[in-house]
């Protein structure tokens, strides 16, 4: 059968509204990857130590302008690393700084860096209703910790124990559930009312929990939350390409050094950065959707976070390309996703 399907694509520049850029030089390594492809991200502050201050996020946030390579245009909005501890005051300086976009829930215990997470989301309450006040959005990693929950239930149990009953308390409170991974957080957000919505990242529209286990143990393809099964990676896939203005793009490319991947107890996080866009455009394609990417990618973000949708487009054409079997990163190496494998879609 002939392939009606476009050969390429042009949308309006794209931003990454979930991204780890770590520091030093990791960060050196990596940010040129999301400087091409986004023209913003939302950085996470799961850096050791957190960035839990505005004056912590502002040292930051020029760190990672100094690292942007000549002739590229990126700009970081920056999150705060929500603690037991967080003062309402913190959120108020973060709102009149102008470049924190969100404070970042993180369960203690929950992933990578999170051990000065929350512990109890009732220690948060006043600082919390500053920031639904404020219209400051809360960034959710939605798994709950409980080891008495199976890992491949502790994004839909977070929903009903902390989710439900923190909107029916701040229903006002702008939320994005970030990097949702099941049918169930899917449904919920796209049937709540209220200032909610979602990013995806595109390994999980993409792969399968199999991945993680095709022939052996694929730490590469280990991240949290972990990647579920069939019937959910299909849930986010219409979630994604359905058109509803609650789903954005939110890579989640998360890098570790090959040796911290590739050990007994590895690290969790995929590198995607490098080709981000050509996944999101396979998945979209995948579903013969990708008149639907640019709303994904470059409108529904800047719309939920009131700020303006980019100017300049960027173009991605149907081209196999080999990504390299590692990439140089502080001195040693980090393994991205499909490292060695063959994409299909290229950035012009
Ligand atoms: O896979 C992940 N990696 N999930 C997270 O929540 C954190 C991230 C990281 O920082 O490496
Ligand atoms: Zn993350």
């Amino acid at each position: 059968m002939p392939n009606s399907r476009p050969d390429s694509i042009t949308i309006t520049r794209p931003d990454d509204w979930h991204l780890h850029l770590r520091d030093g030089a990791m960060l050196a390594a990596v940010l040129p990857d999301s400087a091409r492809q986004f023209a913003r991200a939302i950085v996470m502050p799961n850096l050791k130590p957190p960035v839990t201050l505005t004056s912590q996020a502002a040292a930051y946030r020029q760190r990672i302008l100094a690292a942007v390579p000549d002739g590229l245009q990126f700009e970081p909005l920056m999150t705060l690393y929500l603690t037991d501890n967080t003062a309402p005051d913190e959120i108020r300086r973060a709102r009149d700084s102008g470049f924190v976009h969100g404070i970042k829930l993180y369960p203690a215990g929950a992933t990578t860096n999170s051990a000065a997470g929350v512990s109890d989301l009732a220690h948060c309450t006043r600082t919390l209703e500053v920031m639904q006040e404020l219209g400051m959005p809360l960034l959710l990693h939605g798994e709950v910790t409980d080891p008495a929950i199976d890992l491949f239930d502790r994004e839909a149990v977070f929903i009903e124990r902390v989710l439900m009953p923190l909107r029916r308390a701040m229903p006002e409170l702008k939320i994005v559930f970030e990097h949702i991974t099941t049918s169930d957080a899917a449904a919920y957000v796209s049937q709540s009312g209220g200032p909610i919505a979602a990013t995806i990242t595109a390994h999980h529209l993409l792969y399968n929990r199999n991945e993680i286990f095709k022939g052996g143990v694929r730490p590469h393809y280990y991240c949290l939350p972990v990647l579920k099964r069939e019937s959910h990676r299909q849930a986010l896939v219409q979630a994604a390409t359905s058109g509803s203005d609650r789903f954005f793009l939110g890579t989640d490319s998360a890098p570790h050094l090959r040796g911290a991947k590739e050990q007994a107890c590895g690290c969790a996080g995929c590198y995607t950065a490098r080709h981000a866009m050509e996944l999101y455009a396979q998945a979209f394609d995948a579903v013969d959707a990708l008149g639907q990417l640019e709303q994904f990618a470059s409108f529904n973000g800047p719309d939920f976070y009131q700020l303006p949708r980019n100017s300049g487009t960027l173009t991605l054409r149907r081209q196999a390309w080999t990504m390299p079997a590692e990439l140089p990163a502080d001195g040693e190496t980090l393994v991205p996703l499909n490292a060695g494998e063959s994409i299909p879609w290229k950035m012009a």
